[in-house]
């Protein structure tokens, strides 16, 4: 049987948060109903963080909101960004089944991302996990400079993703994030190597940012050992506002062009839209 390509395509919120310019609530809603007519259906449509931080995910509710009236038969598709109980409790009130916390290895970065240290993060994110779970949603969890922090340098992602196995064992999704785009094909050979990934291999996602021409390198070495689904914005737009440097996601095209080339199916038409 052909292996699927599997897409997270998360340009409406990687993407847009760091742009420079605010897009309104209708060109998001615009711009995520493009992608899901070439085919993208998997599609994370906002955050629910506080706006003064990041003001492009301002109203992201509306967007979630709208999408959904738009094609509600892929209404749990649309998922969003949620940093805490109150994002928990606006997607359960806006009907959002799908969620996405996010967390990262850096103590530094994720003091500046989230206002907490790595263990507080993951004491705070265990309850918060099963009371998704128990609103019957979706849940993904994001861990962010898996490979590399802007602050703090390369990381040791064998040992430092240990303190997250118990929370990855609760969650249907694994994002490992490559925030600052540096990732190496040796650091995913460690991952791989030390089997922490072993028995979770069908939740996990790979997410790059492709700022030093990295990602597609990375993307296909995942392919190579059997890894199928992908975090990738369309025309490679993104970024993290708390990660100084970090560019855009690797492109929805790239990832595509290379499962092509790699033999994996998908049913995602070009060219993808743009927003920007
Ligand atoms: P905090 O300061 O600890 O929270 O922030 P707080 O409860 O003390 O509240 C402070 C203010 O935030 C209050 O407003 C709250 O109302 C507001 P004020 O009284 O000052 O006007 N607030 C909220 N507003 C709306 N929705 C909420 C919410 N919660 C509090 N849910 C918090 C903690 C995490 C909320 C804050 O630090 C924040 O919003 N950070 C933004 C984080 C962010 O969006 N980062 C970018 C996404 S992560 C990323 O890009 C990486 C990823 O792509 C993977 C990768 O590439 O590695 C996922
Ligand atoms: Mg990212």
């Amino acid at each position: 049987m052909k292996r699927q390509l599997e897409i997270c395509e998360v340009g409406p919120r990687d993407g847009l948060q760091s742009a420079a310019k605010i897009l309104s609530v209708e060109e998001r809603i615009g711009f995520i109903s493009r992608l899901f007519a070439s085919g993208l259906t998997k599609i994370e449509v906002g955050s629910l963080v506080n706006p003064k931080l990041v003001p492009t995910m301002a109203d992201s509710d509306k967007v979630f909101a709208g999408i959904s009236e738009l094609h509600p038969a892929n209404k749990a598709n649309f998922s969003l960004l949620v940093p805490n109980q109150r994002g928990l409790d606006t997607a359960k009130e806006i009907g959002c089944a799908s969620v996405a916390f996010f967390s990262a290895t850096s103590e530094t970065f994720n003091k500046k991302n989230i206002n907490r240290g790595v263990a507080e993060s993951i004491a705070e994110l265990g309850p918060l996990i099963a009371r998704a779970r128990d609103r019957q949603m979706r849940v993904r969890l994001y861990v962010s400079t898996v490979f590399d922090c802007a602050y703090q340098g390369t990381m040791q992602p064998a040992t430092d993703l240990v303190p997250f196995l118990p929370l990855f064992s609760q969650v249907d999704e694994v994002s490992l994030g490559d925030t600052t785009g540096r990732a190496t094909v040796a650091q995913m050979r460690e991952i791989l190597d030390s089997e922490i990934l072993s028995p979770l291999k069908e939740k996990i996602w790979w997410h790059f940012h492709d700022t030093f021409q990295l990602a597609g390198e990375n993307t296909r070495f995942a392919m190579e050992q059997g890894f199928n689904r992908f975090d990738s914005s369309a025309g490679g737009i993104g970024g993290c506002p708390f990660s100084p440097g970090a560019k855009g996601n690797i492109a929805t095209e790239k990832v595509i062009a290379i499962a092509e080339d790699m033999g994996l199916t998908h049913a995602i038409r070009m060219p993808l839209a743009s927003a920007l």
